[in-house]
């Protein structure tokens, strides 16, 4: 299945949603190789890239295998977005606007979910950077602010109507932040009210749920985000259902040379404590369903050097 967000062609239908502080570019240059369709980059800030561009570089690195791929950045100004936009994210074929991030000091800026309050301020965002950039430009939203004031069918018709040349939906409003479940049928509905593709987003766990959500809802392609956190294989088991295929869970043997894999992707693109530190967190999610999994995180919480975590990894036995 392919999808098409203008003239960005998309081979395939699971992409890994961003995640800050978790898919960086090592993760996401592993999700493409293991068969992630598309990526987004975590969300960068349109203010940073302009006052201190240099802080924010690590985030807006792009792997080579990222073709195609979305930079994702947030802000509440739409100039200073369509210009550093222009200036930081020509490497990348979309631009992706964030209108979802339920956090607290993003909120209070006017910025991230904070937007589906302010849909006149969302619209000119997205008008401003679809008049100036060469790419396709998506918008990355929740349902609402709160269950009394869902908007999701109005703002998604708002957002094409501005120039968005796609959307993702993810299926709580920002009061629910990651709690309860994703209102799939809410998602179905933006789907049906606009004619760009629309990704749909949450609590997507496996290949037989992907298939069914993408049937019941009619969107072009899921994207994936907790459940892809130490489970990388997800997204060929996604594509496998779509196929009408059998899902492959990895064995022990697959689980360890891909851990090893992104420990090596880690040490090269970040100093030694820092690929430690965030490899430690990755190996956490990676041991789940390991026997003693709780002593092995404890373990891997004491580690030091990237060579301990290599020699605990070959030590792995089912
Ligand atoms: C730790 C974490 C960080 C996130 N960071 C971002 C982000 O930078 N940009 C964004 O659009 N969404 C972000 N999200 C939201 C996810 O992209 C996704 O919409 C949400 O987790 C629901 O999908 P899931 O149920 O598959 O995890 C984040 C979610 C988590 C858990």
């Amino acid at each position: 299945m392919s999808m098409k967000i203008k003239e960005v062609s998309v081979q395939g239908s699971a992409a890994l949603a961003p995640m800050a502080g978790v898919t960086d570019m090592p993760y996401r240059h592993l999700c493409r190789a293991m068969g992630a369709a598309y990526t987004v980059t975590e969300m960068v800030s349109a203010r940073a890239m302009l006052y201190n561009p240099d802080k924010e570089a690590e985030l807006r690195a792009r792997s080579p295998l990222e073709v195609p791929a979305a930079l994702q950045i947030f802000g509440d100004d739409p100039e200073m977005m369509a210009e550093m936009a222009a200036r930081y994210g020509g490497e990348y074929a979309v631009i992706d606007l964030n209108m979802g991030c339920p956090a607290p000091k993003i909120v209070k800026g006017n910025q991230g979910s904070a937007l589906l309050r302010d849909p006149a301020l969302a619209g000119r965002i997205i008008r401003r950077c679809a008049d100036t950039l060469k790419q396709p430009v998506t918008v990355k939203m929740r349902l609402g602010w709160d269950a009394e004031h869902v908007c999701a069918v109005d703002f998604a018709r708002m957002a094409q109507d501005c120039g968005a040349a796609a959307l993702c939906v993810h299926g709580r409003t920002r009061e629910q932040q990651y709690a309860g479940r994703a209102d799939w049928e809410e998602i179905a509905r933006v789907k049906r009210a606009v004619s760009i593709p629309v990704w749909g987003n949450g609590d997507i766990a496996g290949g037989a749920e992907a298939v069914r959500r993408m049937a019941q809802s009619g969107v072009d392609g899921v994207m994936i985000g907790r459940a892809a956190l130490g489970d990388p294989w997800i997204f060929r088991r996604v594509e496998s259902a779509l196929l009408g295929r059998e899902e492959h869970m990895p064995d022990t043997a697959e689980k360890k040379r891909v851990m090893r894999q992104h420990c090596l992707l880690q040490s090269a693109f970040y100093p030694p404590r820092l690929a430690v530190l965030r490899m430690r967190k990755h190996m956490a999610w990676y041991l789940k369903g390991f026997p003693m999994a709780a002593k092995l995180r404890q373990q891997v919480f004491a580690l030091e050097e990237m060579e301990q975590i290599l020699a605990f990894i070959d030590a792995l036995t089912d």
